[in-house]
């Protein structure tokens, strides 16, 4: 199977640089993306494929149903160097319907570790438990939890520290929050866009 892969790679390799022969060299210099991806880590989110953007346009974090914790230092550190440095113009929060993590954080059934991670899932979950209990089958209330938690990584994201100063020197950035269908590949954007402090302060809800 590896040797699959490698050969998968220098057949890769070869078509990028016959359609684009500075392809490689120009990436190796610089990247200069202007969107950051905060996706979930499962197979079948392929965050560039989705938006059809190529190698150097899209800085990626993935981790178990698309979390931004505000203590994590590895989701941090993506977000400073994204933010400060890249200067991203979009920050996309991607999380998917028929997210097993997201349904995890609620079944009851004890895994270990990841139960902690997905601690703020839970919190989202008994937040909106009147919601969430007033839908008709386990397949609404599991996509509108996944719906609810991407909002609330938008708000994390919105509200962190590195987004606010930036936002306070005038650098332009917006925060999307958007939920892919594993079903037929298309992204619903949730219409929560936050651009400034003000946009953050019509989210208090979550
Ligand atoms: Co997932």
């Amino acid at each position: 199977m590896l040797s699959d892969l490698k050969d998968n790679n220098r057949a890769w390799s070869a078509k990028k640089t016959q359609v684009d022969p500075k392809f490689f060299s120009r990436l190796e210099n610089q990247q200069s993306p202007q969107y950051l991806w905060i996706g979930c880590a499962d197979s079948r989110v392929p965050a560039n494929e989705i938006v059809g953007l190529d190698p150097g346009e899209l800085f990626v974090h993935r981790n178990v149903a698309n979390l931004a914790p505000p203590q994590d230092a590895n989701y941090l550190s993506v977000l400073q160097f994204a933010v400060e440095v890249m200067k991203v113009k979009h920050i996309l929060v991607v999380g998917h319907y028929g997210c097993g993590g997201v349904a995890a954080a609620v079944d009851g059934v004890r895994r270990g570790l990841v139960d902690h991670w997905l601690h703020p899932i839970r919190e989202v979950h008994e937040h909106h438990c009147h919601e969430l209990d007033a839908l008709d089958s386990d397949k609404a209330r599991w996509d509108r939890l996944v719906e609810l938690n991407v909002m609330r990584q938008v708000k994390n994201v919105a509200s962190d520290v590195f987004v606010v100063d930036a936002w306070a020197k005038g650098q332009p950035i917006t925060v999307h929050g958007w939920v892919y269908s594993l079903h037929d590949g298309l992204v619903n954007d949730l219409n929560v866009s936050v651009s400034s402090v003000e946009d953050y302060r019509k989210l208090v809800a979550f």
